[in-house]
């Protein structure tokens, strides 16, 4: 890529989601591992994403999937062990790909050993590492509710105490008020900065600043999920303390935080003045669906609220929330939203499966794994069309998606107009263009039911213009265009008539001067790590 100067790597990447439980399973005991994923590169470095990142590989009980961690250092047996982990990061590089890992730093499993020794006696040098508190057996020290239900406390009988849990009992919340835990879990970092992982999805990490007065949350509120409105100032200083480990290490290591707050301006702090979270998701595309007025309205926000320094991650899809096919109950429309987020300024995140036009799988009851139903979007990827799709050995812990057959990577790949191809040529066209990647974004006057935007980098410019009518459109543009990429299947390098067919989106580019070499030559391989 020419012309973007030394921009770190991560602002306007594209990063793929991988839930390693259910990617590819090389061992054959029906669970997804890092060999597996290994085999499997080649299918993401084809897609021309820039980096993967994996849910928790750590070793962890699974009492929630890997987000109850009980050796932040070591890698869990069902995913292999730091050989395979070293094996599968040099592979990604190889590739060009960087590697980001999610760690959990709000809580540890309750068999991590700090919690065995906090929990063993009040008199534990690690007792004040968890949140503790004395009362009565039958009156939790608060009103405040488990993310997961039910009261965010448990009453312990060894010490007769309770301990907090934001989540499962079996996840208690570490204390960071305590600055041993600050420089505990900073060690954790930097061990795998220094096995060479390119930085770190951070889960709710907004809910690591706490009050330690603990007090009740207001009425109104208790109900609703608290990792949803929780805003603590206390978590500030403690993203600079985890930002100065990154910015010990060279090579632009990025930190993307999990805030599950939904108001970009109170997503704001969390970028601080440049020196907290590099990236921070913004869910609010997840909640809003088929929505032309909506998605204008958090694009002008995010460009408003957010520090114009800022790069947001958008985010369609991932390991808990239903696939976006299903949520929109129609692929069509979930191929739309994609070209729309691949094409908005910041980082973009794919939820691996997604690229195969994945809906979510029917769990019956009695195959159901998580606490509270994310079952269906945690499905098996089939790799191949003939059943076992690719995954020989025992029978995949959770059942696969709808019509494995034609959602399948082989078929999906085969066929030229399938939704793998789409993702990819959009992929493509955003690798090779500053004006996607780091471009200021114009949104464009347009009629009804119709979100135009323009991104312009330098003299480059790219123009979006996403149907979401039932009905054509006639969008006149002020230049001729070309056709980047048409999610109506209208090829790309044809001239734009000023129509975009009904619930469609097109990626244009002006047809003079001409596109940049390469821009219509999609099928190009990724850049190798560094040279973006
Ligand atoms: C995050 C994860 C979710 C997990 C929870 C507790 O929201 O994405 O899967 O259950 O944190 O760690």
């Amino acid at each position: 890529m020419t012309g973007t100067g030394s921009a770190p790597w991560w602002q306007g990447a594209s990063v793929y989601q991988i839930y390693p439980r259910s990617f590819a399973d090389a061992d054959g005991d029906g669970v997804g591992d890092l060999t597996g994923l290994d085999h499997h590169l080649d299918h993401v470095a084809d897609l021309g994403v820039d980096a993967i990142w994996m849910s928790p590989v750590f070793r962890s009980p699974m009492a929630d999937n890997g987000y109850d961690v009980s050796e932040y250092c070591d890698i869990d047996p069902v995913f292999g062990d730091l050989a395979t982990f070293d094996t599968l990061v040099a592979a990604a590089h190889g590739r060009g790909l960087r590697v980001l890992l999610d760690w959990v730093p709000n809580h540890t499993s309750a068999e991590h050993p700090w919690f065995v020794d906090s929990r063993s006696s009040r008199d534990s040098v690690r007792r004040d590492w968890y949140y503790w508190r004395g009362g009565d057996p039958a009156t939790p020290p608060n009103n405040w509710r488990s993310n997961f239900g039910g009261p965010a406390w448990t009453w312990d009988d060894t010490t007769e105490q309770w301990y907090l849990h934001l989540f499962l009992p079996q996840q208690p919340d570490l204390n960071w008020n305590n600055p041993e835990v600050q420089v505990a879990m900073h060690e954790t970092l930097r061990f795998w900065l220094d096995r060479g992982v390119d930085g770190f999805r951070m889960d709710v990490v907004h809910l690591i600043g706490k009050d330690p007065a603990l007090p009740d949350v207001p009425e109104r509120l208790v109900d609703r999920h608290i990792a949803g409105w929780y805003d603590d100032p206390r978590t500030h200083p403690l993203l600079r303390g985890i930002r100065s480990v990154l910015d010990e290490y060279p090579g632009d290591r990025v930190s993307i935080g999990e805030v599950n707050l939904r108001d970009p301006r109170r997503l704001a702090g969390y970028y601080g003045d440049g020196d907290e979270l590099h990236l921070v998701f913004t869910f609010r595309g997840m909640d809003l669906g088929w929505d032309a007025a909506g998605w204008a309205r958090l694009i002008d926000e995010v460009g408003r609220d957010l520090p114009a320094q800022a790069w947001p991650a958008w985010v369609l899809g991932n390991h808990d929330e239903k696939r976006v096919r299903t949520r929109l109950g129609s692929l069509r429309r979930a191929e739309v939203l994609t070209l729309l987020a691949l094409t908005l300024r910041g980082a973009t995140f794919i939820y691996a499966g997604d690229e195969l036009g994945l809906a979510d799988a029917d769990v019956a009851t009695d195959r159901r794994v998580d606490v509270v139903g994310r079952d269906g979007c945690r499905a098996p990827l089939p790799w191949l069309r003939e059943p076992p799709h690719g995954w020989t050995g025992a029978t995949p812990w959770l059942p696969f998606p709808p019509d494995p057959q034609q959602h399948s990577a082989e078929a999906q790949t085969a066929e030229p107009t399938s939704t793998w191809h789409l993702y990819r040529d959009i992929l493509a066209a955003r690798r090779v263009s500053p004006a996607l990647r780091l471009g200021a974004t114009t949104r464009r006057d347009a009629p009804a039911g119709v979100l135009a935007f323009q991104r312009r980098f330098g003299d480059e410019t790219r123009t979006v213009v996403v149907n979401f009518n039932d009905s054509a459109v006639n969008v006149p543009l002020s230049e001729p265009q070309v056709r980047l990429v048409d999610t109506s299947r209208a090829p790309g390098g044809t001239t734009y008539d000023d129509v975009v067919a009904a619930e469609s989106a097109v990626l244009l580019c002006p047809a003079h001067p001409p596109p940049l070499h390469g821009e219509l030559d999609l099928h190009e391989s990724a850049p190798g790590v560094g040279e973006a």
